[in-house]
């Protein structure tokens, strides 16, 4: 007979530890090495992040001018590379792809040691905008579009490839913002993966293929473009009212709401909100922002469920003319140093993760001849 299990999803349970990050810590909602979030999008570019989460401290000019540098000399892809993207049909979902090519990377240019793991994260974080954006624009524009740009930012990067014209300083900055706030979140499933297959001594490329698979799901990363699609069908403030009052009464879940660890509000939402508004007003936007505001209203009033960072990601990223299905592959360009770093951490000090289970099958029992059964 089947038991319930207790603690199901693992909830509450301590797996592990961690010097990267605070999750809904008392008094801090979320911080990376010891720093708020909020400090961090405020005054920071996401490289500096990057490197405070992958190489453990702020950098200092010098040192940031030199690990752009760096990233900006690791952006190409190899040819073998691109013949596999080009091979990819344009209904593909863009995780799917960007599984692939971060599988195909690690057979062209495998972890050879542990010793070359921060080259191996950096150069993983130089070519995944170039390899979304080289899929994206050749299956649905035909073009061959050049990766090696010389772009400040990855995200300037992105928006540049995507677009086939440098963003404003604006977009420039909200990826900046964006990226941030996706960096890093504790043992969250796409982290926990990575982190159970590095525990196993895999290399990085394994360690964050798993952890892709894991984010693409709807209940994970996939939330923003879930959002997304239910957002662009509003019409007004009060049809997104009128909508959400009767997906409420079908008990439908409502993606961009709720969390895992947070139990009343997602430091993230007033940062990316923020950012959201910004841009509505840029675009001359009157519906999606007002909607999208709406939604929370009720949510709030009638289920006390709270925006998460995807929910206002959804406009934000909308605003800027990024497709919809491109959403959750930005989300990996940027939590790919949360994985690398959990990885780093796991090798550091590892024991091979394996939990056990509560056995809910049958009792032991004898095997019936086949000529029997
Ligand atoms: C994030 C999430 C998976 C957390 O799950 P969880 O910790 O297991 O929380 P629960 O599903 O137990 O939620 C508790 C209650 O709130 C409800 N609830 C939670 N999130 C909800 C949502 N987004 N819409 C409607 N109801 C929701 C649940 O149905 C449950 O109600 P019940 O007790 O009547 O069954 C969940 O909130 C969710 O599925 N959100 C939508 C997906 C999403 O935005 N994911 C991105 C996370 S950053």
């Amino acid at each position: 007979m089947a038991k319930v299990l207790s603690g199901a999803g693992l909830r509450g349970q301590v797996a592990g530890k961690t010097a990267l990050s605070t999750v809904g810590v008392s008094g801090s909602g979320l911080t990376y090495r010891g720093y708020d979030v909020k400090d961090l999008a405020q005054n920071c570019d996401f490289e500096e992040v990057a490197h405070l989460i992958l190489k453990g401290h702020l950098p200092t000019q010098a040192e940031l001018d030199s690990y752009k540098n760096t990233l900006r000399s690791m952006r190409g892809l190899p040819v073998a590379l691109k013949e596999v993207l080009e091979r990819i049909p344009a209904d593909a979902h863009p995780m799917d792809v960007l599984r692939t090519g971060c599988s195909m990377l690690g057979n062209l240019e495998g972890e050879s040691s542990f010793d070359i793991q921060g080259q191996v994260t950096d150069r993983m974080l130089a070519c995944f905008p170039s390899i979304i954006c080289y899929w994206y624009r050749f299956s649905h524009d035909g073009v061959r579009v050049e990766v090696e740009t010389d772009d400040d930012s990855i995200g300037g990067h992105f928006l540049h490839m995507l677009h086939g014209k440098k963003p404003n300083e604006l977009h420039e900055r909200v990826m900046h913002v964006s990226l941030i706030l996706y960096a890093e979140h504790e043992f969250n499933a796409s982290t926990f993966t990575a982190r159970v297959c590095a525990s196993t001594l895999s290399d990085m490329h394994s360690c964050v293929t798993g952890a892709i698979g894991s984010l693409r799901g709807p209940l994970h990363g996939g939330a923003n473009e879930a959002a997304m699609e239910m957002i662009e069908g509003f019409t007004s403030a009060d049809h997104a009212e009128e909508e959400m009052m009767g997906k409420l009464a079908r008990k439908e879940k409502i993606m961009g709401f709720g969390h895992a660890i947070y139990s009343e509000s997602d430091p993230r939402n007033e940062i990316i909100k923020q950012w959201s508004e910004k841009l509505a007003n840029e675009v001359g936007d009157t519906v999606l922002y007002a909607a999208s505001e709406r939604c929370e209203a009720v949510m709030w009033r009638e289920k006390k469920l709270f925006c998460n960072a995807d929910f206002f990601h959804a406009s934000a990223y909308n605003f800027m003319g990024i497709p919809t299905k491109l959403f959750t592959p930005i989300f990996v360009m940027s939590r790919l140093t949360g994985w690398a770093a959990h990885v780093m951490e796991q090798r550091a000090d590892n024991r091979i993760i394996r939990p056990s289970a509560d056995y809910t099958g049958e009792d032991l029992r004898p095997v019936t001849p086949i000529a029997e059964r």
